[in-house]
């Protein structure tokens, strides 16, 4: 009888228990690469099994993207990376593209002081300084365990191999053709009007790779590689000079770090805008009960809205290349500030961007991109996104090298108050130097819980890409989604301005759409491609791998 009334008392308490959430993503027992492409991934885990680190299997996974989704995986673009070591340490690495030494502030300019349509977004004008390539060597050389022959070779060899053309990169292609027409002539590579099912081959880039896992750095920022990279870029009417490639340098920089509730995040710092951001959405939505509201519910939506808003304000006028720009860091991270943020803030009805400006602080910036998530045996993390910055960047395309360029530089403010190609405004802090690095939105993130290693997680998608990292990390720590359903999610999107929330097609209910109308939000019309691509690795209670590969791409994890 005392046993049953135990029982009974007991009972409320045993059924509040939550239930464990279960994994629904592909599980791993020891190590995983999550890629925009399964020929990626499984380069990158083979690194893995044959003794190489998370670092090396960076290295490995990034070339041979540039190998398998040339859209946005890259040699002429550049990204940044976040590690956590299995023992804690955590680092950051910007390999962001720069502007050339003969860039100015007024480069993308007429005389009427009109930015020049196209000048920065389109062919040889638009390209910065590549970064990648700088950055794998830095990575290899301070915390690879392996030869570059070792990591290098397989990507080298996929190259030669050549990689089959998916049902969605063949639409891509097609959708791109007249543009690489456009900008390279007719005989170009990728005027072919390849199909899905067909075998496309690399020997060029396999002979530039070569060179880089036989020379190191200087194979690409020195001597033959460089002089004709530099010589093409001019004959097409850019900028970038030898002694730009010969003077590019990847950077480490001490990730941006938070706590929300007992998640420890840790995100990439300027001249990345991801970590920044993410801190003070965050923060500004940290006092409420999340959970309690729902996942894309209305409350939901308008508190992460409304602290999105605010956030991107600050963003686009505080937030430049740190080496250049003094950021108040230390005023907007503080409680008080975001606190002060949120005032005004209600459930009644929607902010106005015009009604929202950047914080006041006292003191004396088609949406490509690709991340890919690592995890080593070791429990050594790595998340890193790069980027041409729009689909196969400038579309600018080196057939002696066998590479695309960048058009990061749109990502500078060309004019001020004028919006870039995702339709961010730029500000002073963002404006146009020799040899800065423009603002990013990359975030690649690695979060913890309890101290130890709980999700790496990052996105394509431009400007979007800090609010979707926010939003995969909620589904699955405030709505216990496990890491694949926190993916596949629907996910919706507002930066200030253009005021208006974008929602996915799919998962958003008109009467929810309806009741935030009628609360003054203005909704973008029509289909959002907002996609992003979120690739992530969830590390399970009992320690094993759930990989989070979007269905929104050819995304893959692969494990072992
Ligand atoms: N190019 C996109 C970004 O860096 O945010």
């Amino acid at each position: 009888m005392r046993k049953l009334i135990l029982f009974l008392f007991l009972l409320p308490l045993i059924n509040c228990k939550k239930a464990p959430v279960l994994p629904t993503g592909e599980i791993a027992e020891k190590a995983m690469v999550v890629s925009a492409r399964e020929e990626a991934s499984k380069i990158g885990v083979e690194i893995m099994k044959k003794g190489g680190n998370a670092f090396d299997a960076m290295v490995a996974t990034e070339m041979a993207l540039a190998v398998s989704f040339p859209f946005a995986g890259n040699l002429g673009g550049g990204g940044f990376m976040v590690y956590r070591k299995a023992e804690g340490d955590i680092g950051g690495l910007d390999y962001r593209e720069k502007a050339p030494l003969a860039a100015h502030r007024d480069m993308y300019l007429d005389s009427l002081g009109n930015v020049i349509p196209n000048m920065s977004t389109v062919g040889a004008t638009a390209v910065g300084v590549p970064g990648t390539v700088a950055g794998i060597i830095e990575v290899h050389k301070k915390y690879g365990s392996l030869s570059l022959e070792e990591t290098l070779q397989p990507v080298i060899d996929l190259a030669y191999r050549g990689v089959v053309v998916t049902e969605k990169q063949a639409k891509r292609l097609e959708g791109y053709k007249e543009r690489f027409i456009e900008v390279n002539g007719d005989s170009t590579k990728f005027a072919q009007g390849f199909k899905a099912g067909d075998t496309i081959k690399y020997p060029q880039l396999a002979k530039t790779l070569t060179k880089i896992m036989n020379e190191g750095r200087d194979g690409f920022y020195k001597g033959e590689t460089a002089r004709k990279l530099a010589s093409f870029i001019q004959e097409n009417g850019g900028f970038i000079t030898e002694e730009d490639l010969e003077k590019y340098e990847a950077k480490w920089r001490y990730p941006v770090t938070f706590n929300y509730k007992d998640l420890k995040i840790i995100s990439m710092s300027p001249p990345s805008s991801g970590g920044v951001t993410m801190n003070q959405i965050f923060k500004m939505m940290e006092p409420y009960d999340l959970a309690s509201f729902g996942h894309n519910s209305e409350k939901t939506i308008q508190l992460f809205t409304e602290a999105a808003r605010r956030a991107y304000a600050d963003r686009n006028y505080f937030l430049g290349d740190p080496d250049f720009t003094d950021i108040p860091l230390d005023v907007i991270l503080t409680d008080d500030y975001l606190l002060q943020r949120m005032e005004g803030f209600s459930f009644d009805k929607a902010t106005p961007s015009s009604e929202v400006s950047h914080g006041e602080v006292e003191i004396v910036e088609s949406m490509q991109t690709t991340h890919y998530s690592i995890v080593d045996s070791q429990g050594n993390a790595i998340s890193a996104t790069t980027t041409l910055n729009g689909g196969y960047g400038s579309k600018l395309y080196s057939e002696e090298l066998g590479i695309f360029l960048n058009n990061e530089m749109d990502d500078f403010s060309s004019k001020m108050g004028v919006p870039n190609m995702f339709g961010l405004i730029g500000a002073e802090a963002n404006s146009i130097e020799p040899e800065k690095r423009m603002l990013s939105s990359m975030t690649p993130t690695i979060v913890e819980k309890d101290g130890t290693l709980y999700m790496v997680v990052g996105t394509p998608g431009g400007s979007t890409i800090i609010n979707f990292v926010a939003q995969t990390i909620l589904n699955v720590y405030e709505f216990d989604f496990s890491m694949q359903d926190a993916v596949n999610a629907p996910r919706f999107h507002h930066q200030w301005l253009p005021d208006m929330i974008l929602f996915e097609e799919e998962g958003f209910s008109d009467e929810l759409k309806t009741n935030l109308k009628d609360k003054g939000y203005n909704l973008f019309e029509g289909p959002a491609r907002i996609g992003g691509k979120v690739d992530a690795i969830k590390i399970l209670p009992d320690g094993r791998l759930e990989g989070g590969a979007d269905k929104r791409g050819d995304d893959k994890a692969v494990g072992y």
